[in-house]
């Protein structure tokens, strides 16, 4: 039994639609539920940013699945650590569609807004991303 979780970013397909989002998250909710995966999925400027924990198999077998979405592409993780506890234990996926108003709100994302999503792959600090994601779940 050992807990990880794995962060990662990733650029929407320029074609992606509401519906698509809606799909997204309806599959989280009938698959992460039965896995035992929790997690948190920003989505926000045309970049998701996505938290998922669990047990090692169950994560790496739905990230795995989850990389071959063509709902997305450039995927970059960003951390796959070892955790003694979930940080959304209640999420079977947490959803949250970012725009402006949350954006100059957040302290967390102004940079972000700044310097557009893909700063987000490129400079994130170790911590940053998962504070990021724990920010927008409450
Ligand atoms: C950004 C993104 C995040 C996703 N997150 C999840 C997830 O947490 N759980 C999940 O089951 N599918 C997720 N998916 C969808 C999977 O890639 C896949 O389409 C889905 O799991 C298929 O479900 P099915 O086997 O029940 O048809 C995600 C897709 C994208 C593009």
């Amino acid at each position: 039994m050992s807990l990880i979780n794995l962060i990662y970013a990733s650029s929407a397909a320029a074609d992606l639609k509401l519906v698509d989002l809606e799909q997204i998250l309806e599959a989280s909710v009938r698959n992460n539920k039965p896995c035992d995966i929790t997690g948190m999925l920003l989505y926000f400027g045309g970049g998701f940013l996505q938290a998922l924990e669990g047990e090692e198999t169950a994560v790496t077998a739905m990230y795995r699945k989850i990389e071959s979405d063509p709902r997305h592409q450039d995927i970059v993780v960003i951390e796959r650590t070892p955790i003694e506890s979930r940080s959304f234990p209640t999420w079977s996926m947490g959803f949250k569609y970012l725009g402006f108003e949350d954006s100059s709100k957040r302290e967390a994302f102004r940079n972000l807004m700044d310097n557009g999503f893909s700063s987000v792959t490129r400079d994130v600090k170790p911590g940053a991303a998962l504070a990021m994601l724990r920010e927008f779940s409450t």
